[in-house]
Parts: C-alpha cells; sequence; structure tokens
C-alpha cells in the first residue's frame, strides 16, 4: 500500500518527536499529530519555538523544517483519521488509579477510546499502529472492537513500539538501536500491513535495524526493556548503599564492572532514583500481568526493581535529616534540579518530588530551581500527591527563576538532576551566601568533591563516603 497520509493520535513526548522524524525523513508524506488537548496543540503551533510543550534537544530545528511542510498539529481527529491510511496510536497508557489492578496495570482506557473513535470514523481500510507502550495481547482487543464496531472495512494491527529515551529523543530517532514492527506475517494483509511500516522507516534507518516479530513478543519486549533498564539502575543503587557502609566507591565498582563486555558500562549511574513517566509504570504493568498469570515468583521478582527505587529516593531523603542533626524544621533546603533527568521538561515520577515530600513532612523549607521546569509545574507535582493542605504546600515550597537565590540562606543543597549547567556554577559563591556547615548532597555524583572540601563544604554523593 502506498502511503501518502499518516495521522498519529497523542502529541505528547512521543508523537510530537517520533511524528516529527518521520516527516522530516519522508517528504512526501503527509503527517498529521492529532490530540484532545486545544492548549496542547496550540502550543505546538506556536511561532516562537521556545514555547513547544516539551524540551527536547534538537527538536525545535526538526519543527522548523517538517512543520506545515508535510507535518500539522490539529484538533481535527476524525478528519486525520479518515484520510490517512495510517494510524498511530501514541495516547497515554498510565497506572491506572481505580478498580482492579488500581495501583498495578495500565489505563487502557484511552487506548481503547482512539480504536472505538478509528472504528467509527474509518470508510477504508487502515493499518492501526500501537505506538503507546501496551500488556502484551492488547492488540488483540483493539482487533475485536474495530471488527465488531467498524463500517465492514479491513483493519491490521501493528505493534510498533517506542524506545526513545526523553533529552536524547532526536539523537535515538534518528539512528535508533532498532525499530520494532510486530504484525501478522502469516496472513497476506498482515505482511503487507508490516512492509507499508518498514518502508517508512527504511527512508532513513538501515535495514538491519528494522526487526520483525509476532505482535506477542513485540509487545511484551516493550516492557521487557524497560524492565532490564531499571533494574540496572535499581542494582547500582542498591550496591550504592552497600558501598557507603563498607568505604567502596560506587563509581570506581561500576567501572570495574562495566569494562566486562558482558555486563557493559551502560545504565550503572548510581542516583537519587530513576524516575519518568514509564519504567515504574510498565513494571508494575509487568508485575501485575504476572500476577493475573499466576506467575507470582515472576512477578516478585521484577516489584524489587521498584521497592528498591521507592528506598533510594527514601534513603536519600534520611541521610539529608540525619546529617543535618536529626532536624530540618525550619531549616532551608535548595533543590538543584526538578525534572526526572537532564535535557528534559518532563517531571513525571522525579525523585525531587518525592524527595520534597518527605523533606516538607519535616517542615522543611524547600527553595527550587531547575533550568526547564516552571513554578506551577513544581506546586501541581507536590500536590498531586495530596499529602498536605496545598496551602501548606505553598508556604513552604517555593521556586526560583535565578539559581544564586536558592543558596542564600541554605543549610543544604540538594542535587536531583544532572544538568550540565550545574557544574559550572560558581560554588564559592554558593558557599557565601549559605548556612555553616554548608552540606551538598549530590543525588547524581555531578560534582567535584575535592574542589568543593577545599571551598568548605561538606559534601555528600551517593555510593561514596
Ligand atoms: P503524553 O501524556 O505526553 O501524551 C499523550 C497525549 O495523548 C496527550 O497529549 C493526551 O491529550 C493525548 N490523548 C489521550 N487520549 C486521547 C484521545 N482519545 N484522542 C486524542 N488524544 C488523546 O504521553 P507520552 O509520554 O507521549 O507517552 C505516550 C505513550 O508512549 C505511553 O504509552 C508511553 O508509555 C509510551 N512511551 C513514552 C516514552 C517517553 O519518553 N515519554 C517513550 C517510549 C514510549
Ligand atoms: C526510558 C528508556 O530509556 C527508553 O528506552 C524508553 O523508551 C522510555 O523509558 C519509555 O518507555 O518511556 P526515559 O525514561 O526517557 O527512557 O529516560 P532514561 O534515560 O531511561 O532514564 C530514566 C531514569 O533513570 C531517569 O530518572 C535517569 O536519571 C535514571 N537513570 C538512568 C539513572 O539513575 N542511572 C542510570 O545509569 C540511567
Amino acid at each position: 500500500m502506498k502511503i501518502k497520509n499518516i495521522c498519529c493520535i497523542g502529541a505528547g513526548y512521543v508523537g510530537g518527536p517520533t511524528m516529527a522524524v518521520i516527516a522530516q525523513k519522508n517528504p512526501d508524506i503527509m503527517v498529521t499529530v492529532v490530540d484532545l488537548d486545544e492548549d496542547r496543540i496550540n502550543q505546538w503551533n506556536e511561532k516562537e519555538l521556545d514555547k513547544l510543550p516539551i524540551y527536547e534537544p534538537g527538536l525545535a530545528k526538526v519543527i522548523s523544517e517538517t512543520r506545515n511542510r508535510n507535518l500539522f498539529f490539529s484538533t481535527q481527529i476524525d478528519n486525520s483519521i479518515e484520510k490517512s491510511e495510517i494510524i498511530f496510536i501514541s495516547v497515554n497508557t498510565p497506572t491506572k488509579t481505580y478498580g482492579d489492578g488500581k495501583g498495578m496495570a495500565a489505563d487502557l482506557k484511552y487506548v481503547e477510546l482512539c480504536a472505538r473513535q478509528i472504528a467509527r470514523v474509518a470508510k477504508t481500510d487502515k493499518i492501526v499502529v500501537e505506538k503507546s507502550t501496551l500488556p502484551v495481547k492488547t492488540a488483540e482487543a483493539i482487533q475485536d472492537i474495530l471488527n465488531n464496531t467498524g463500517n465492514g472495512v479491513n483493519f491490521e494491527i501493528l505493534s510498533n513500539p517506542e524506545f526513545l529515551a526523553e533529552g536524547t529523543a532526536m539523537r535515538d530517532l534518528a539512528v535508533p538501536d532498532r525499530v520494532l514492527i510486530g504484525g501478522n506475517y502469516k496472513t497476506k494483509n498482515g505482511k503487507k500491513a508490516m512492509k507499508s511500516l518498514v518502508n517508512i522507516y527504511e527512508s532513513w534507518v538501515p535495514k538491519k535495524n528494522i526487526l520483525t516479530t509476532n505482535i506477542w513478543s513485540s509487545e511484551l519486549s516493550k516492557l521487557t526493556a524497560n524492565a532490564f533498564l531499571a533494574q540496572r539502575v535499581s542494582s547500582i543503587n542498591s550496591l550504592s548503599e552497600l558501598c557507603e557502609a563498607t568505604g567502596a566507591d560506587v563509581l570506581e565498582v561500576a567501572k570495574a564492572i562495566g569494562m566486562d563486555t558482558r555486563i557493559g558500562d551502560k545504565f550503572l549511574k548510581p542516583s537519587v532514583g530513576f524516575g519518568g513517566s514509564c519504567f515504574q509504570k510498565d513494571i508494575l504493568n509487568l508485575v501485575y500481568i504476572a500476577k493475573s498469570l499466576g506467575l507470582n515468583e515472576v512477578a516478585e521478582y521484577w516489584h524489587q526493581v521498584i521497592k528498591m527505587n521507592n528506598y533510594q529516593r527514601f534513603r536519600f531523603a534520611k541521610n539529608i535529616i540525619r546529617s543535618l542533626y536529626n532536624t530540618v524544621n525550619g531549616k532551608k533546603i535548595a533543590f538543584l534540579g526538578w525534572s526526572f533527568k537532564k535535557d528534559t521538561n518532563d517531571t513525571r515520577e522525579s525523585a525531587a518530588i518525592y524527595v520534597a515530600d518527605a523533606l516538607l513532612n519535616e517542615k522543611a523549607y524547600i527553595s527550587v530551581f531547575d533550568p526547564k521546569v516552571n513554578s506551577k509545574k513544581i506546586m501541581d507535582d507536590i500536590n498531586s500527591l495530596g499529602t498536605r493542605p496545598e496551602n501548606q504546600n505553598m508556604k513552604y515550597l517555593k521556586f526560583e527563576k535565578e539559581p544564586y537565590k536558592i543558596a542564600d540562606g541554605a543549610h543544604a543543597i540538594a542535587i536531583l538532576t544532572e544538568w550540565d549547567e550545574f557544574k559550572n556554577y560558581d560554588w564559592k559563591r554558593i558557599f557565601n551566601l549559605m548556612n555553616k556547615p554548608a552540606f551538598i548532597f549530590d543525588g547524581r555524583n555531578i560534582l567535584d568533591k575535592i574542589i568543593l572540601e577545599k571551598i568548605g563544604f561538606v559534601y555528600q554523593g551517593v555510593g561514596r563516603r
């Protein structure tokens, strides 16, 4: 099938960048990204590129090249579905907050709404692509809805999970380790649909990096990839505590094991805990699926990755309290960073939120600076936990637009995100602004301990004495 029009439902962190790159590499295909959220679409259409809804290095350049050439952002969902041969579903699949599977299973209501809308609107055959991360076997449910509520046209379902990481999304999309396409290669239509999607990626991805599998393998591979990545972070974080207790240095341990090519050196950075919208959600989903199938040992094994991550966040906050003479009541703690990692404005499940919550419980005052996160986002994040009344959060948690302001009168600096610019701050100036002894809790091990101790700081990293 010659593809002339693509529709992507969901203009989020995945839909926006992914479709921008597909449009850039396939100038003869019209790509429309649609969303229910009018504000978000307006932001994607903003003339000033620093007002795009997501911050991602390199994204603005691709948007300026493609937008209104063959990339469009719109709220006209029906219209875009109708004219497209391929429809990507790229909507959010958060953890359920109600009913059966609450706190564990993925909430598929947004995906189901998309399937029903596609079925209602489609008057010609369509290829429907799962771009969202979904539980294994979801394609069966989507196929069922499409077949039973559609207008008698043919729907082919493909799974094409996205592996981009925020902060490096544009590079990940431009030179992906692999593109995974799952489909029904036993039928003629299934094979044809897979070929159509392969063709789109072949515009820039080498053939050998495009992997085709059966649909269930593709769905499960996405959850598995995230589980393995998160497991490495929890593994090194668990050892960071052992290092602190024994005098071993976790960075030296990580280097020593990472040089073993069987282990590899990536994803071995100890931290205040992993965040982001997906690791926790996807592992909880995996745990839920295993439990539902009666595989309790499998479920328990993966659940431990989440428990260790929660413990690491808690341990970081507890160490601040213990080091500040067992009380932070009335003391000012300055947070450098709020996003869940550098080079993104995304704060979903950021460790900073949970560390702040623990310190606010102890009546600390927290001042936050983050280069890409604004005060509204920070207040929304803390209020969403529902731990205390919003006016209490307003009183104790403050946001500053200037990094040196947060240091003024602070008892401690806590580094929650590894933004590069933090390394180049005038640390002598910061020291002079602070209460003494001036503590630094470096949750990302980005600063130079020796230099800071020379200035006079009491410095503590993660996994290093
Ligand atoms: P997001 O919340 O940023 O964006 C989802 C968008 O879908 C929102 O703008 C929402 O308004 C829209 N939406 C929801 N229901 C809709 C409907 N019925 N019709 C039209 N629009 C609708 O989410 P995201 O971070 O882009 O993630 C999307 C999916 O991709 C998730 O399943 C996630 O697990 C997966 N994923 C995310 C990343 C990442 O880095 N964020 C990476 C790989 C995979
Ligand atoms: C992750 C995966 O890396 C992507 O492949 C996947 O597509 C995506 O989830 C998803 O499904 O959403 P992302 O969450 O954007 O991407 O970012 P990562 O680089 O994986 O970092 C996740 C968290 O782990 C961050 O908080 C990061 O600071 C932390 N981390 C990462 C560490 O603490 N140590 C490390 O060594 C690596």
